[in-house]
């Protein structure tokens, strides 16, 4: 059976997620769940970067030990992800045993390789980014990210050789030119490689806050040589080969384009260090701003993804946040086009059609809906096309342009119902087929549109299957199989309005 193996960047703790944290767990869920509906076997994991200073500190002013600080951030998280739907498989924390022993592990390995080797360090670091900068990447002497004065560091480290992987990287993004997408994060990491790479400190000296190194625990291992190791760690490796093997490499890692360098340069020269093969792709998602600004707690710029929710509801946002900001690209949120969006698409188009079609299938002929033999259905090659663009565009990570294929299916149907009008027909008796036909039509149409959908809006689409007449589980239902125009008779199901007007 065919795997898929997805993974996000694990989040640091020091604070609740907002809603740019909440857009790559939604869009890489939408991931997930369409992996499965292909009937693959997918394995999605998610988890929380706990090693980092800001944790520490944040613990510290609470006046609480890290790790009971870490416990309680990670009901915190729980219950975002809960609230929105997030659907992963596992979720790794990187305090945990596991983890530890996979970095003890890892890390050693590229020792024996003779990568490692002690140096002094001296430069800029920026506690929020948990990184090394250099004079170039600093505007104004501060962070470009975080807009922060990074801290003089001078420090006996022990570093890694990753210049020794500028050449193999090199080959490895000619030989795979879908390694990392979109091409604008892509080119970026190739400028970055063509003007060489230099080696990097992996240990912090004098922080007892992380994964003491195994040949030197005088030293801990630098919170992203640590975080980076958890894609592995999850999927057994040092604990589980069979495991390990099963899964490893991953399919896709779904990160913001700030650590894309780390993902795309850093974590596949650990692995040629170690080895160990590379994950097959790397997707450097963009921003989601709040007022031109990058979303951001440090930056004062955040919105709390549970009052987005419960404004209008998880679907709706989650719809949002995949439709309207292109994969790959930044895009914005402000509540009014929000609340636009909500009313456009929701509202006034697919709840409309799903309360249409309903009270339509009653009205006419008590919910039985059944498709007339012989008859040219009108809707099935838009549905057929619709299903094929949608497809490649997800197969691509295109999110947006497959929640606008499935869309055009909905446009189509509301259409369709305006052209055949079928309240004209049900006042003309000899035209009884031709309304049986148009009702069945519409009702095939939103059940084939509420399945592409569904990765997007989990609950709100299960409902309009049900509505639509589906019997039998969700997790039965498979792309292939149940997007091809089906002609069998089916019972609709009235309901309230899905999303009221507002
Ligand atoms: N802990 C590291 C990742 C380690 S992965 C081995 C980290 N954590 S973070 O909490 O700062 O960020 C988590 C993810 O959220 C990152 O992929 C980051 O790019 C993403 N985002 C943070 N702010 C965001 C927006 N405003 N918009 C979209 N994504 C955002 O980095």
């Amino acid at each position: 059976m065919a795997r898929f193996y997805l993974t996000t960047a694990i989040d640091y703790v020091n604070s609740r997620p907002h809603l740019g944290t909440a857009y790559e767990k939604v869009t890489a869920d939408v991931i997930a769940r369409y992996r499965r509906l292909c009937g693959v076997s997918t394995h999605f994991l998610m988890g929380n970067d706990e090693h980092s200073q800001n944790v520490y500190q944040r613990a510290l002013e609470l006046g609480l030990e890290p790790r009971a600080f870490c416990d309680q951030m990670e009901q915190v998280f729980r219950e975002v992800w809960a609230k929105l739907d997030v659907s992963f498989d596992d979720f790794i924390r990187t305090t945990e045993d596991r983890h530890k022993l996979a970095v003890t592990a890892l890390v050693q390995r590229i020792a024996d390789a003779g990568d490692l080797y002690e140096g002094e360090y001296e430069g800029w670091y920026c506690v929020s980014c948990e990184a090394f900068k250099p004079d170039k990447d600093l505007v104004d002497g501060e962070c470009s990210i975080h807009q922060t004065r990074p801290e003089w560091i001078k420090e006996k480290n022990h570093f890694f050789r990753l210049s020794k992987y500028r050449d193999r990287l090199l080959q490895h993004y000619e030989a795979t030119p879908m390694f990392l997408q979109p091409d604008v994060r892509r080119n970026e990491m190739l400028r970055l490689l063509e003007g060489g790479l230099e080696d990097i400190s992996v240990s912090r000296t004098g922080q007892s806050w992380g994964i003491p190194l195994p040949f030197d625990p005088s030293r801990v291992v630098y919170v992203w040589f640590d975080a980076l190791i958890n894609y592995i760690a999850a999927v057994g490796y040092a604990t589980d080969d069979e495991r390990f093997r099963a899964w490893w490499p991953a399919d896709l890692h779904v990160v913001g384009k700030d650590i894309t360098r780390f993902h795309a340069v850093v974590w596949p020269a650990m692995l040629m260090s170690a080895g160990l093969p590379l994950p097959k792709r790397v997707f450097g998602h963009g921003w989601v701003n709040w007022q031109g600004q990058r979303m951001s707690k440090s930056l004062g710029t955040s919105v709390d993804p549970l009052d987005a929710a419960d404004r209008l509801g998880p679907d709706p946002l989650r719809l949002y946040l995949v439709k309207e900001i292109a994969y790959g690209h930044d895009g914005d949120f402000t509540w009014e086009r929000f609340e636009e969006r909500y009313n456009a698409d929701l509202a006034n188009n697919l709840g409309n059609l799903v309360n249409r079609v309903a009270v339509m299938a009653h009205k006419y002929r008590g919910g039985r809906l059944a498709p007339v033999p012989g008859a040219i259905s009108q809707l099935a090659d838009r549905a057929a096309d619709v299903v094929r663009r949608y497809r490649v565009a997800m197969d691509e990570h295109q999110l947006h342009t497959g929640m606008a294929a499935a869309f055009d299916l909905v446009d189509a149907t509301n259409e369709f119902i305006t052209r055949s009008e079928p309240w004209v027909l049900a006042r003309t008796p000899d035209r009884r087929a031709e309304l049986d036909q148009a009702l069945f039509e519409m009702a095939e149409a939103v059940r084939i549109a509420a399945i592409l959908l569904w990765p997007a809006m989990p609950a709100s689409c299960t409902e309009i299957l049900r509505r639509m007449g589906q019997v039998g589980p969700i997790s039965e239902i498979r792309l292939d199989r149940d997007t091809t125009w089906a002609g069998g008779e089916r019972q609709i199901v009235k309901g309230s309005l899905l999303w009221p007007r507002i």
